[in-house]
């Protein structure tokens, strides 16, 4: 099988071009649904540095807007969960409403060409599936489309009961498709995660690329809080079942270099008797996942230089590899990588 180039994981122009073939393109998995169930609520995200919010109208209709003021494109919302009843923006206090018009203008001046009407935010796509919420700038796909053999894979696990009880944020130094690579392959559970391979029968490991979608399953042993299903989904997201929920996270680029990803920790009970039990399985996710980040650090470190030349890809563990590599390159318009 065939491996994209280091190249692509460490130009100084690649992210340009992944935001606007891959991240503008596609549906983003921005949060829980329920984190905008009520009117005015709102969720603002980054998405490879594309500034963008999804509100709750006070007519309950949801809509989903670039977080960009159409005045100088100051950014309105700060990344993050809130609840505002219109949008000011922090820098000439312009104000939208929750449909988007522009509705104050203080200040600014007898104007004869200039008509508030004009200047509404610029709307964006926003659509949910069982729960979980996503945005789109300018999508190529339906939202079920790019979701794919997902659609089958979950139906019997009941993911729109779970609550969404617990986020977190973790950033590391290296590019978003290193960490992917990493993500969609369970060869390095060995090596990377001792004490996980301990609790799994890694003989049976396996992993298969279905449309949309990479799922890695393994039989666990007594102990394990993870239920041995791990699922990724193109371009960007997982969703891992562990024992009583679930978590999902979103593989953000930040820079060429740097990666963030947001993590949500859904539960079928939360009530307070288990809100040990929770904190510990949030715990030693984040742990298991740690220890990822350092060895995606140093290979970044290795692509960057260029001391790296291509390797082989594991046909047996690394089928996920080739398919996620295979989509960045089709996306990216590589012939390198895409069969
Ligand atoms: S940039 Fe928003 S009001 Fe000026
Ligand atoms: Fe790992």
């Amino acid at each position: 099988m065939k491996n994209l180039s280091s190249i692509h994981y460490v130009a100084p122009n690649s992210l340009a071009r992944e935001r606007d073939m891959i991240f503008a393109r596609t549906w983003q998995h921005v949060g829980a649904a329920s984190a905008v169930a009520e009117k005015g609520q709102y969720v603002a995200a980054d998405i490879a540095g594309l500034k963008i919010f999804v509100l709750r109208g006070r007519d309950g209709k949801l809509r989903a807007f670039k977080n960009v003021c159409r005045h100088r494109g100051a950014q309105l919302l700060e990344d993050g969960q809130g609840k505002c009843a219109a949008v000011r923006c922090p820098y000439h206090q312009w104000v939208f409403d929750d449909k988007g018009a522009l509705i104050n203008a203080p200040w600014f001046g007898e104007e004869p060409g200039f008509n508030k009407e004009d200047w509404p935010l610029e709307e964006i796509h926003v659509d949910q599936w069982r729960g979980l919420l996503f945005a789109a700038i300018d999508p190529e796909l339906s939202l079920i489309d790019q979701l794919g053999d997902l659609v089958d894979e979950l139906a019997d696990e009941p993911i729109e009961k779970y609550t969404c009880a617990a986020q977190d944020k973790v950033s590391f130094d290296s590019n978003w498709k290193i960490y992917t690579d990493n993500f969609v392959e369970g060869y390095h559970i060995p090596g990377v995660h001792p004490g996980f391979f301990a609790a799994i029968e890694f003989k049976e490991f396996q992993t298969i690329a279905r449309r949309g979608l990479v799922r890695m399953t393994c039989p666990p042993r007594d102990g394990l809080f993870y239920r041995g299903k791990w699922l990724w989904m193109w371009p960007n997201w997982t969703l891992s079942l562990f024992d009583g929920g679930m978590n999902t996270s979103r593989i953000n680029p930040l820079s060429v270099g740097r990666t963030e990803q947001l993590y949500n920790f859904y539960f079928a009970d939360v009530s307070e008797k288990t809100a040990a039990s929770r904190a510990d399985t949030i715990e030693r996710n984040l742990a298991v996942v740690r220890e990822d980040y350092e060895v995606c650090v140093a290979t970044h470190k290795n692509y960057e230089t260029g001391i790296y030349k291509t390797g082989p890809l594991s046909p047996k563990h690394e089928q996920g590899v080739a398919y996620f590599q295979s989509k960045v390159a089709e996306s990216l318009g590589l012939k390198e990588a895409a069969e």
